[in-house]
């Protein structure tokens, strides 16, 4: 089955500047050397994440480094993707509001954060920046990175394997290394699709199709009667008899699987991704987290 990371092109466009190119011809490596990162060189790499935009300059994140082999190996078998465990570095992203309750505790002053959506909210996009920075500074010095949303399956392993307290919630993995291969840009929507003047702006149903043609420009999923089984078994789910022959049809008429139809009805399967929010929830609480919960000051106004 052709990847779902999307089609790749060729890179060596012409930039007013060396930062341009590094932005516009990135691509995330999945590949990587046994050469490991000189301590010089992540010294830069993670100033640059610290370095980051964060909200109320509060830094609520730590990221946790991981050099040791034999764990990297384990978060990739975990995770089921091998590459996690070629690479000489593994970066765990962590929201941290422990660091800042611990502050507030010790200079007595009133702390919430971790009770509420506001501070969650932006902790994550903090962290995420962070993180971001981290991957243009790798690769700005020759490094290739990608990121990990897999671990998410696994808060309770991470949280005993790394040791993390209370209010320390992982958000992403990110693995790292000198590239076998330097990895080629992927196709993405451009700026007139994303980007909306003054207001936003629905696209035609045509434009809307056109878009993703460009950006999946024959990207065609064969017909299996075993793919076609678990299609139609998503498709029942989420949407019953009438729906699914309606799906059905389209991939008959088509002649094949299209680009959307394998997104969400054969790898991030519709009927089983809203599952399992109530266990995220209850390990947001385990964490020391409640933000979802009604709040209830300890003195009552
Ligand atoms: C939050 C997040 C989670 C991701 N998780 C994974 C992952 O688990 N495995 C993987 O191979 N790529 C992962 N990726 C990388 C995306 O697949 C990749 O960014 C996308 O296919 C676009 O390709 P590009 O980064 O080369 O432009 C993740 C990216 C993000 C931002």
């Amino acid at each position: 089955m052709p990847s779902h990371h999307g089609v790749k092109q060729e890179a060596g466009g012409r930039y007013p500047n060396p930062t341009l190119k590094l932005l516009i011809e990135r691509g995330s490596c999945r590949n990587f050397t046994n050469k490991d990162i000189p301590p010089k060189v992540m010294d830069y790499i993670l100033r640059a994440g610290v370095h980051a935009a964060t909200g109320g300059n509060l830094q609520p994140y730590s990221i946790i480094k991981i050099e040791n082999p034999a764990t990297n190996r384990k978060l990739a078998k975990m995770c089921h993707q091998p590459f996690i465990g070629q690479s000489p570095v593994n970066l765990l992203f962590c929201i941290d509001w422990r660091r800042l309750e611990r502050w507030a505790k010790l200079e007595n002053a009133p702390f919430t954060a971790n009770n509420s959506f506001r501070h969650f909210w932006i902790s994550i996009q903090d962290t995420m920046i962070s993180a971001q920075n981290i991957c243009t500074a790798a690769d700005s010095l020759g490094l290739g990175s990608v990121y990990i949303g897999t671990v998410m399956d696994f808060f309770p392993t991470l949280k005993k394997m790394f040791k993390l307290p209370k209010e320390v919630f992982p958000v992403v993995l990110l693995t790292m290394g000198y590239p076998k291969i330097k990895p080629k840009p992927r196709k993405k929507l451009p700026p007139s699709v994303v980007v909306h003047s003054e207001k936003y702006s629905e696209l035609t149903d045509a434009s809307l199709l056109k878009a993703f043609k460009d950006k999946y420009p024959d990207l065609k999923i064969e017909i299996t009667p075993e793919r076609l089984k678990r299609f139609e078994k998503v498709c029942l789910k989420v949407g019953g008899r009438k729906f699914t022959d309606k799906c059905l049809a389209k991939v008959k008429k088509q002649g094949y699987i299209n680009p959307i139809q394998r997104y969400f009805g054969l790898h991030y399967i519709a009927d089983l991704m809203p599952t399992g929010n109530d266990r995220f929830l209850k390990q947001f609480e385990k964490f020391g987290f409640g933000w979802f919960r009604e709040y209830k000051p300890k003195v009552g106004r």
